[in-house]
């Protein structure tokens, strides 16, 4: 999706640049090498005009795209499309001005579907940094994330978008949750509350042919992971989380940290992100043990820890614990029955076929699965990531 990074890469140097005022052309022109990151300043500092008359093949010609609509008070609208989050046609799903992409390290499972996420903070506001917990974002910010799987896995992506969460910071102090589902000519996406079940046939990432159900959540189900304490939270961003690598702008991939940094987001002075903690990638090349963590972290920890919605089991699986009867080792279940599956343990060491914890991820009984609904599959890809971890666990007998 290079059309994508280009306008991006426009628009967030616009926002910037907002003094300047020349038509500019040149280095940001080039779609292959020169990512705007780190070069705010001087030549290729374009302006919104520059954006849309210079550039691209896809955008001559058509009207200077309207502003995203950060008017909150006016919130939902019925369609997607009345946001301005994506300018063009909206299947393009091709960023607006100040529409800003990231990504996160170790992502949520949600049956097999890929997902692109943005966030928009009003003009003039910036970011409060914290180390450990959820930045503290700006009343009006709102996050974006949607929901797509890949038909073909060509080279060119053919996209089947399914829904797109929103994630709205009110003047309450609350986050409020909207979904979208998208119309199957990929043209518009319309509110829903009650959620809905989606059919899809696609190419998975290991490039084999699927048919699956897919659970449009409704409303009330964010609650159950968005919700620590009774209050909503975005999960997203934290630093950990955040501290990775992914292609803002340009082709490009930079540490999203020290962008956002660079590019003034924050309300402070941040440490570059290298002296910052940061979750593994559970599918690359750290410590099986990092690897492990971030997967739970990034996937149950939501639920598992003090106020969370699996708070009560008492396992904790923030990536921080650092006692091992916390997050599983040697932990009765709070309750048997049919969720321990005979497995006496949350986590055996060196025994994944008496642990609990793989036994409930590789379901797929509602009774059982974790996590819990809306996803449906199993992940096998994790699954099999913890059962190596416990295998190669040490540790003593837990009996
Ligand atoms: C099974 C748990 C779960 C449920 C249910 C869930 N989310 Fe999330 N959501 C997450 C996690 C974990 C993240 C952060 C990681 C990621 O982006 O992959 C996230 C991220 C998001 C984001 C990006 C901002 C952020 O918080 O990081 C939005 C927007 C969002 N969710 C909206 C929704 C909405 C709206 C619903 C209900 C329709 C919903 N989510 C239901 C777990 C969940
Ligand atoms: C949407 C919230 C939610 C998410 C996400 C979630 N869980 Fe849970 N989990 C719960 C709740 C609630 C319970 C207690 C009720 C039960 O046992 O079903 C629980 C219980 C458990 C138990 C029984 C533990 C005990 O000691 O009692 C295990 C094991 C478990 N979860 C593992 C996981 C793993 C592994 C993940 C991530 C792959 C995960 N859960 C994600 C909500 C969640």
């Amino acid at each position: 999706m290079r059309t994508h990074h280009l306008l991006l890469a426009l628009g967030s140097v616009a926002l910037l640049a907002s003094a300047c005022e020349d038509s500019s052309n040149g280095a940001s022109q080039d779609t292959d090498s020169t990512p705007a990151t780190g070069s705010e300043t001087g030549a290729d500092a374009d302006t919104d005009a520059a954006s849309d008359t210079d550039t691209d093949t896809d955008t001559d010609g058509e009207p200077e795209p309207e502003p995203v609509n950060l008017d909150i008070d006016a919130y939902p609208f019925e369609t997607l499309s009345e946001y301005n989050f994506f300018v063009g046609d909206l299947r393009d799903l091709v960023p607006n001005e100040r529409v800003i992409p990231y990504t996160v390290a170790a992502p949520l499972w949600a049956d097999a579907a890929d997902k692109g996420r943005y966030f928009v903070i009003p003009e003039g506001t910036t970011i409060g940094f914290t180390e450990q917990n959820e930045w503290a974002f700006p009343t009006g910010t709102v996050f974006i994330k949607n929901f797509f799987f890949d038909l073909d896995r060509g080279p060119a992506e053919d996209l089947r978008v399914i829904e797109t969460r929103l994630l709205v910071l009110e003047a309450s102090g609350q986050w409020q949750s909207y979904g979208y589902i998208w119309d199957d000519e990929q043209i518009e996406a319309e509110q829903t509350k009650a959620g809905a079940d989606v059919f899809v046939d696609f190419i998975d990432a290991s490039g084999n042919a699927q048919s699956q159900l897919y659970i449009v959540p409704d409303q009330n189900v964010c609650e159950s992971c968005h919700q620590r304490d009774d209050a909503t939270l975005i999960l997203g961003p934290t630093t950990r989380q955040m501290n990775t690598t992914w292609a803002i702008e340009g082709d490009t991939e930079v540490n999203q940290i020290d962008w956002l940094a660079e590019h003034g987001f924050f309300d402070g002075e941040v440490p570059d992100a290298s002296e910052l903690p940061a979750l593994a990638d559970p599918a690359g090349d750290a410590s099986l043990d990092a690897r492990a963590r971030a997967y739970l972290h990034g996937n149950c920890a939501h639920c598992h820890r003090p106020g969370g919605a699996g708070g009560s089991s008492g396992l904790k699986f923030t990536v921080w614990e650092d006692n091992p009867a916390d997050f599983g080792v040697c932990k009765l279940p709070a309750a048997a029955g049919p969720g321990a599956g005979g497995r006496s343990y949350d986590i055996w060491p060196g025994r994944p076929e008496d642990s609990i914890i793989p036994y409930r991820m590789a379901s797929e009984d509602p009774e059982v699965k974790m996590p819990e609904l809306p996803s449906l599959l199993a992940d096998d890809f994790g699954v099999s990531l913890i059962e190596e971890w416990i295998t190669q666990m040490p540790g003593e007998d837990c009996e």
